[in-house]
């Protein structure tokens, strides 16, 4: 029996799109969604929530997601200063075209999440790729060179932490050394916390939340999208920390609320109001998929190196050691048939990583390693 009769294929994007290959690509889980959003999501059918968010819906959810914000990582933050989007790229979008000038540089470490470079390219922005400094299997920024980047005329720098794709999450102290930099320079930072529900030790701590200068020049974007495997239903949360920036969103009309899907809002309180014992067994039921990932590797691919991410489901490997050529990302698509994010596309210092998506079931993972082992004859 094969692994797709034992275990039909999934019928998500990343194993849909790809027949007959293994989905370890785009970033959504096997594992579904917690039961509490799905029974919301049903009963908001059945009572006929389709049209527009009524008022109290939206109220509802925006201080459903203060809680959280409290309960979760300690940050205390006013109703008032929560605004919705449709996701955390389209709200990124928004920041680059509205809160930084056509010419301007943009700083976003690398590897990065392809959108966070290609998006102010296209809107006529610069963008300066700073390579994280690497230790072994650990990733951090590079301060000094973000000093420089800023010291060139650099103004928004995009902060993702946790950090998709080396699943590096940075502390207190890390994000206080790079607010100094910041401050220093009279900068902004687009805070991305999508991953923040999936940490395996330690806690988030969102960077907004450490000083009143952070608070003061940073506007932070997160959503149910990765934690509870939302990305469908279009919720994005944004919070805007300083006066300043509240201002100027509601000025220029960005994402009204009306605008949001309202099965979107209702399954994203259901997330961050009673989703958190799911969440919870997800990430400890992830942990054991990432050990079993890098056990895998050391037994049949040894020389490809993991990270040992401490949060989100993605591994990020390094093929360098490898020598067969400068794409391994394609030579695992076509050969092994596992469709993995290739190293290319995370900037230009990393084509010969791949990222390996690992929220699947066990066998399938195990499956996965011995395709590629077999293809690359090991
Ligand atoms: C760092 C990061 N930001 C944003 C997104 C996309 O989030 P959304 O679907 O809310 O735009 C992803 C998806 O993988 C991501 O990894």
């Amino acid at each position: 029996m094969t692994i797709n009769e034992k275990f039909p294929p999934r019928k998500n994007f990343k194993w849909a799109n790809y027949p007959g290959k293994v989905g370890a690509g785009i970033a959504e889980s096997d594992f579904g969604t917690a039961p509490a959003v799905a029974q919301e999501l049903h009963s908001a059918i059945d009572d006929g929530y389709t049209g527009y968010t009524p008022d109290h819906v939206y109220r509802d959810h925006l201080s459903t997601y203060a809680d959280f914000l409290r309960g979760r990582y300690e940050w205390k933050v006013d109703e008032f200063a929560i605004r919705l989007a449709d996701d955390v790229q389209s709200a990124y979008e928004a920041v680059i075209r509205h809160f930084t000038r056509h010419g301007s540089y943009v700083i976003v470490p690398t590897p990065a999440y392809a959108p966070f470079t290609r998006i102010p390219e296209r809107l006529g922005r610069n963008v300066v790729e700073v390579p994280m400094l690497r230790r072994e299997s650990q990733y951090s920024l590079d301060l000094d060179a973000i000093s420089q980047a800023f010291e060139r005329g650099g103004e928004l720098l995009v902060l993702c932490n946790p950090h998709n794709p080396t699943g590096t999450v940075l502390g207190t102290d890390q994000l206080l050394a790079l607010s100094e930099v910041i401050s220093h320079y009279n900068g902004a930072v687009f805070a991305d916390e999508v991953w923040a529900p999936i940490v395996y030790s330690g806690k988030h701590v969102p960077y907004a939340s450490v000083s009143d200068t952070t608070e003061a020049h940073t506007i932070t974007a997160s959503s149910p999208s990765k934690g509870w495997n939302l990305s469908g239903l279009k919720c994005a949360q944004i919070v805007l920390s300083n006066p300043r920036d509240q201002k100027r969103w509601d000025d220029l009309a960005l994402f009204p609320p009306s605008a949001n899907s309202i099965l979107g809002v209702i399954g994203a309180t259901a997330a961050y109001g009673s989703g958190a014992e799911w969440l919870d067994d997800t990430v400890a039921r992830l942990a054991v998929n990432r050990n079993l990932l890098a056990r895998l590797l050391e037994d049949r691919l040894p020389g490809v190196w993991p990270t040992t991410p401490s949060a989100t489901y993605l591994a990020w490997l390094d093929f360098t050691g490898w020598g067969r050529g400068s794409s391994p990302g394609a030579a695992l698509d076509e050969r092994a048939k596992v469709i993995v994010n290739h190293g290319e596309d995370y900037g230009v210092d990393w084509r010969e990583f791949v990222r390996f998506n690992y929220a699947m079931c066990e066998i399938r993972l195990s499956q996965a390693v011995d395709s590629i082992a077999t293809a690359f004859g090991r």
